[in-house]
């Protein structure tokens, strides 16, 4: 349908190109892998930006190609200004850079600040130099307790499990919030904070559009002693700014740095902030126009299907976006979560480990207990909710075919550090949503390439591979590909205004330009009465006028 009040959003100001835009993230090393080495590449994801242009895509996010022991999937990096050479070289980068330009699809690649991996120069140099060395200063080094430093100086605990604490051959401990290979940086150190200006600007250089930033919420800390126990640590109230090591304050100097590179480039580069922080109001300071821009919102990936959680979370994070004057970002799966569809499909709550807070959710679920048809269901009616939403939204590779969660990977075959660990992650870590990509339904690993894949996919992969579903009009991917179309012309503007429905179940919205999105998260259909015929998109078929359950229309009246 054309409308000539429409208006193309890529006409819009080209800077404020992120603040409705659809993010598309890429997990490289399980994307397309295009020397058979069982590991997506850079040439890999080259070879499929058509793709991703007929996807209608804004922008891909890349998470983390660099140099890696691959200790947790990449984000151990050993050098933040070269390519893994598994993944490609740098001409490689440069060439899928432009091939996605080209196209009209930014870049924003992930910066990993809190830590270095063990094999960075920086810690080789600084376990080579030993105690008291310079070199240890840009770590966090400190002698144990007990009577000979044999324990480690806190009982902090990991995220993966397993103390924070590893110690070195002359004794010494470091400090790791994540895993062992992934020392922390130490933030208040003049050459750490050089060198990652330096890195932004290496990468703005070769054309790169805008930044996500792994665990911004952590890079600076206060580690005066006596340093608290973990019981202490975690009664401390982390909203005041002030927490010796998580969100505090202090780190906003670090974003107002990077900002001011950011500036010194046209458009200016931009940057979304992973902050799993407390409050709605303490994630706002990452997204502020000084700091890094934008945040992501985590809230409707942590909430059930349901309509008053929904409006809930949607209003108060408009509202904190308004005031700050971000854009908020919607977001359901990722790299570290249980694919959506699969949430979606168990009880509430039940085998997805949701935790509250700033913690995490848990990937896989009881296979019995899922419901694959209504979580796919519910979750095409979730993601075009939130693709009509003001704000960006960003989809995690796969979800565009509907894929689900693989659970049963088995152990020997897993390999993320929080399965092994039983850390925050618990149940079954994260694995089962960074299986390589199905693009055929025959051939070897279903086309992701030429000779396995480094993750294993199973059998009904099939069924979800690009190639059945480009060919069928009802499958998730034309989905999403219509979706993402009509999508340019109805984010025009960052307002919305709810509508009664009379149905606790059925959310309503108006955009001011003209469209409209109804969704039903009940199972009753909801009748549209005459507005049924100004359905264009529905992620059910109406049945007799009526909008039948668990299903979201978009509607131009
Ligand atoms: C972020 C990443 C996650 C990684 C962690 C440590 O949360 O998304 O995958 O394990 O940081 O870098």
């Amino acid at each position: 349908m054309t409308d000539p009040t429409d208006v193309d959003i890529h006409t819009a100001d080209e800077a404020a190109w992120w603040r409705q835009a659809a993010v598309y993230q890429i997990y490289p090393r399980s994307f397309a892998d295009a020397d058979g080495d069982g590991i997506g590449d850079i040439p890999g994801i080259l070879s499929r930006v058509d793709y991703l242009a007929e996807l209608g895509i804004d922008a891909v996010w890349l998470s983390p190609f660099y140099p890696s022991a691959l200790a947790d999937g990449g984000y151990d990096v050993d050098d933040y200004r070269d390519v893994d050479p598994r993944l490609g070289t740098l001409a490689d980068f440069d060439a899928m850079v432009a091939a996605l330009h080209e196209r009209g699809i930014k870049v924003i690649i992930d910066i990993v600040p809190n830590h270095s991996s063990n094999r960075h120069a920086w810690f080789q140099e600084a376990l080579a130099d030993g105690r008291g060395s310079a070199a240890r200063e840009r770590y966090i080094f400190r002698d144990g307790t007990g009577p000979d430093g044999s324990e480690p100086p806190t009982d902090w605990e990991s995220v993966f499990g397993g103390p924070a604490w590893e110690r070195v051959d002359d004794g010494q401990w470091y400090f790791h919030h994540f895993a062992v290979e992934q020392p922390d940086l130490n933030w208040s150190h003049p050459e750490v904070r050089a060198d990652f200006l330096t890195t932004l600007r290496f990468w703005s250089d070769r054309g790169v559009d805008g930044f996500r930033i792994d665990v911004a919420h952590m890079l600076t800390k206060d580690l005066t002693e006596p340093l608290p126990s973990r019981a202490e640590l975690e009664a401390i109230d982390s909203t005041t700014g002030q927490h010796p090591i998580t969100d505090r304050d202090d780190v906003h100097e670090v974003y107002a740095e990077w900002r001011r590179v950011f500036n010194e480039y046209d458009p200016p580069r931009t940057a979304v902030a992973e902050a799993w922080v407390q409050t709605p109001e303490r994630r706002a300071r990452y997204a502020s126009a000084e700091g890094l821009g934008q945040a992501f919102n985590f809230d409707l990936l942590e909430a059930d299907f349901d309509a008053a959680a929904f409006r809930r979370l949607i209003t108060v994070n408009l509202a904190q976006a308004d005031a700050t004057g971000s854009s908020t970002t919607w977001v359901l799966s990722n790299h570290d979560v249980t694919r959506h569809a699969t949430r979606y499909g168990l009880p509430p709550l039940n085998g997805r480990h949701v935790k509250q807070g700033t913690e995490w959710v848990a990937a896989g679920g009881p296979e019995d207990q899922l419901d694959r048809e209504r979580g796919r269901r519910r979750a095409h009616a979730a993601t075009m909710l939130l693709l009509a939403l003001p704000g960006s939204t960003y989809l995690y590779q796969g979800e565009e075919l509907g894929l689900h969660e693989v659970a049963d990977i088995p152990p020997a075959q897993r390999q993320d550090p929080a399965f092994f660990r039983g850390g925050e992650f618990d149940g079954l870590g994260r694995d089962g949503c960074r299986v390589p990509l199905p693009w055929t339904a025959e051939g070897s690993s279903f086309g992701f390439g030429s000779n396995g894949a480094h993750l294993p996919q199973p059998g009904w992969f099939a069924q979800y591979a690009v190639d059945v579903e480009a060919a069928d009009p009802a499958s998730t991917l034309s989905l999403y590909r219509e979706a993402l179309r009509l999508r340019r012309r109805l984010q025009t503007d960052e307002m919305l205004d709810w509508h009664d429905t009379g149905r606790a179940d059925v959310l309503r919205f108006a955009r001011p330009n003209g469209w409209q999105v109804i969704s039903n998260f009940g199972t009753e259909p909801f009748p549209l009465g005459r507005d049924a015929d100004a359905v264009v998109l529905a992620t059910q078929p109406l049945r007799d006028g009526e909008l039948p359950g668990e299903a979201t229309a978009w509607l131009r009246l």
